[in-house]
């Protein structure tokens, strides 16, 4: 049995992962109309799995014997000047989801809701990792500035990256 305030929180963190969802396929929308495949592959890759973590969250709920509760998700951004600008937003964007992470981390914490917390671990490791991309990317492509041929092999390469959906529960 989740604690309430633990409860409210998590059904707000279904909300943040399915914004990201959308403003990731946003940008997925962007960057095929400059033309960057393999940008807006991987950046459909990165909304898939955002949809993933708020069905995590979703299923928490429900398994802890709670009721999920959605809300209204926020229009996302449709436009950037850059894609260095795409990129740098969805770096602020992930490290905005890390603070709302530790801080649910910290309410479990308080509220002494163990499983919550062991939950709450993957997220925690899954931030490191969503940081690191983004901002491995946004690095990269300060380094290319407007260097054409930089960004077509930067597109070769993120178009690479795949789905990989989690293993059915059994
Ligand atoms: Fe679900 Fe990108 O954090």
């Amino acid at each position: 049995m989740l604690k309430k305030k633990v409860l409210k929180a998590l059904n707000s963190q279904i909300n943040a992962e399915l914004h990201s969802s959308s403003l990731y396929l946003s940008m997925s929308s962007y960057f095929h109309s400059l033309s960057l495949s393999g940008f807006a592959s991987w950046m459909r890759v990165q909304a898939q799995e955002e949809l993933l973590h708020g069905m995590k969250v979703y299923d928490f709920i429900i398994s802890c014997g709670g009721r999920p509760v959605l809300e209204a998700v926020a229009k996302p951004d449709a436009d950037w000047e850059s894609p260095l600008a795409a990129f740098e937003q969805t770096l602020r964007h992930e490290q905005e989801i890390t603070s709302r992470i530790n801080a649910l981390m910290d309410l479990a914490i308080a509220e002494q809701d163990h499983a919550a917390k062991i939950f709450l671990q993957w997220f925690i490791s899954e931030q490191i990792e969503e940081e690191a991309a983004a901002g491995g990317i946004a690095s990269r492509l300060r380094l290319i500035g407007k260097d054409s041929s930089g960004l077509f092999l930067l597109d070769a390469e993120l178009g690479k990256r795949v789905f990989t959906p989690p293993p059915a529960a059994t």
